[in-house]
């Protein structure tokens, strides 16, 4: 159960990055960035806002917290957390404001030069508190522990190359070959840290959800496979870089792997899909089905992608970004503070009163809603930056942002358990974000 061990500060996690992700949508509608302008810097930190701010942040978040599932043990070191959510959300910030120094912001290069190290040590004690709890002989036989841990590694090449890529742009040494660097540097953020570990946490918790049987099998042992052999290609490309060597094999052949791992792993879930015994999923289910979708568009537009560059590239990272890791994000987030909130409120009271069940704090037609407009403004994005349109792209940002805007409302309500009836509404309600406390 994901509430067996709660952590702390999940929801604190939770919370700094939906204000990111209400960030980054507020500077897309604000026009910062486009199509065919994201590499100066404004653009440069809107992406980071919302892959560093958002995404990392959130999946930190849910990797605190489910990774005592997936080892069926407590979470080790925990007194981490909250110094790794501080250091790693300072460290953002001065990366989302030390790109303007590409814009001629020269004041702001202590903070640019300053960012990677307090993002390192953000992600060094996530690490560790991930690393340990999921460090056991027993655990280390399941095939989506072996992926949490493979996205890790993946997590430390992203780190090592957003540094490096720091040094080189602020004129230090020692410089990389941006051009090499870079794709090189996307593939192990988006398709190694935040796709594998979305892979491992996706097992645990879709079997949980549409109560199927949770078991690997020989097809989840060639998902790891294939997983291992992208890493190992990636951070080998990247050590040839750093030795001044060409690496556009090796990116070619990680760039082949992708389709490979991502066909495996679609069915795989279309596996555990199948063998379900919940015979009407709940929302969060049926909109993960959305994400899935996007993660399918987004491998057909790296080839592309990777031939044509310009629009066909931005299309593909946008589409993984926001269609296929944000879409599961929040479609899975509202169930998850659903539950969080349910086990902090109401487990106590199981067996002394009757309690509401789980779905009952969520208004599962409000997240419909929210869902289908973040998949239309998906969508939209993706079609804007194809046909190179602003135009097109301020919608796609309006209709996200309205999105982002209704999840959280819709989170917030949850919290307050604002769709249960007054007489099934305990006082004192629980804090919004701050902490998370254990069920007495
Ligand atoms: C999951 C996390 C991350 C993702 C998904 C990500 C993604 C990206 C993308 C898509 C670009 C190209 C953007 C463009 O061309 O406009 C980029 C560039 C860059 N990233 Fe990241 N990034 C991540 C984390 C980091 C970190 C942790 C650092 C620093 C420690 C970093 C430093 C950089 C730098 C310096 C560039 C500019 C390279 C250039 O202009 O040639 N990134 N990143």
């Amino acid at each position: 159960m994901p509430g067996k061990h709660l952590s702390r500060w999940t929801l604190a996690w939770f919370g700094s990055a939906l204000l990111a992700l209400l960030a980054a949508c507020g500077l897309g509608l604000l026009g910062v960035a486009g199509p065919g302008a994201w590499t100066g810097g404004n653009g440069l930190a809107l992406v980071h806002v919302f892959a560093l701010g958002w995404l990392c942040q959130v999946m930190m978040g849910a990797l605190v917290q489910f990774v005592p599932v997936l080892a069926a043990r407590p979470l080790a070191l925990p007194m981490l957390a909250l110094p790794a959510l501080l250091v790693s959300s300072a460290g953002t910030v001065a990366l989302a404001l030390g790109f303007l120094v590409l814009e001629g912001r020269e004041a702001l290069q202590p903070l640019f030069l300053a960012a990677p190290a307090a993002i390192g040590l953000g992600f060094a004690m996530v690490a560790a508190m991930v690393g340990a709890t999921l460090s056991s002989r027993d655990s280390l036989r399941l095939a989506e522990v072996r992926m949490v841990l493979l996205a890790l590694l993946a997590l430390a090449g992203l780190w090592l190359s957003g540094a490096m890529m720091v040094l080189t742009l602020s004129g230090r040494d020692p410089a990389v070959d941006l051009s090499q660097a870079l794709p090189l540097h996307m593939l192990l953020g988006i398709g190694g840290w935040l796709s594998l570990a979305a892979f491992g946490v996706s097992y645990k918790l879709f079997a949980m959800f549409l109560i199927a049987p949770d078991q690997g099998g020989r097809l989840r042992g060639a998902v790891f496979l294939a997983a291992a052999l992208l890493v190992a290609v990636l951070l080998a490309a990247f050590l040839m870089v750093l030795a001044g060597r060409p690496a556009e094999g090796a990116t070619t052949v990680a760039l082949g792997l992708i389709p490979v791992l991502i066909l495996l792993y679609l069915a795989e879930i279309a596996r555990i899909w199948r063998s379900r015994r919940r015979v009407a999923p709940e929302v969060n289910m049926l909109w993960s089905r959305a994400a899935l979708a996007f993660l399918g568009f987004a491998m057909a537009l790296s080839v592309p992608g990777w031939l044509l560059g310009g629009p066909w590239a931005e299309a593909a990272v946008f589409a993984a970004l926001v269609g296929w890791l944000s879409t599961l994000t929040l479609a899975q987030l509202v169930k998850i503070v659903g539950f969080l909130t349910w086990i902090q409120v109401f487990a106590p009271r199981i067996g002394r009163q009757p309690v509401p069940m789980v779905q009952k704090l969520i208004d599962a037609k409000a997240a419909t809603l929210c869902l289908a407009l973040w998949s239309a403004g998906t969508l939209a994005g993706c079609l804007a930056l194809l046909a190179a349109s602003p135009a097109g792209f301020r919608l796609a940002a309006a209709l996200l942002s309205l999105a982002a805007l209704g999840i959280v409302r819709e989170l917030i309500a949850v919290r307050h358990l604002s769709h249960l009836a007054a007489e099934e509404r305990p006082a004192p309600l629980p804090p919004l974000i701050l902490p998370l406390l254990q069920p007495r």
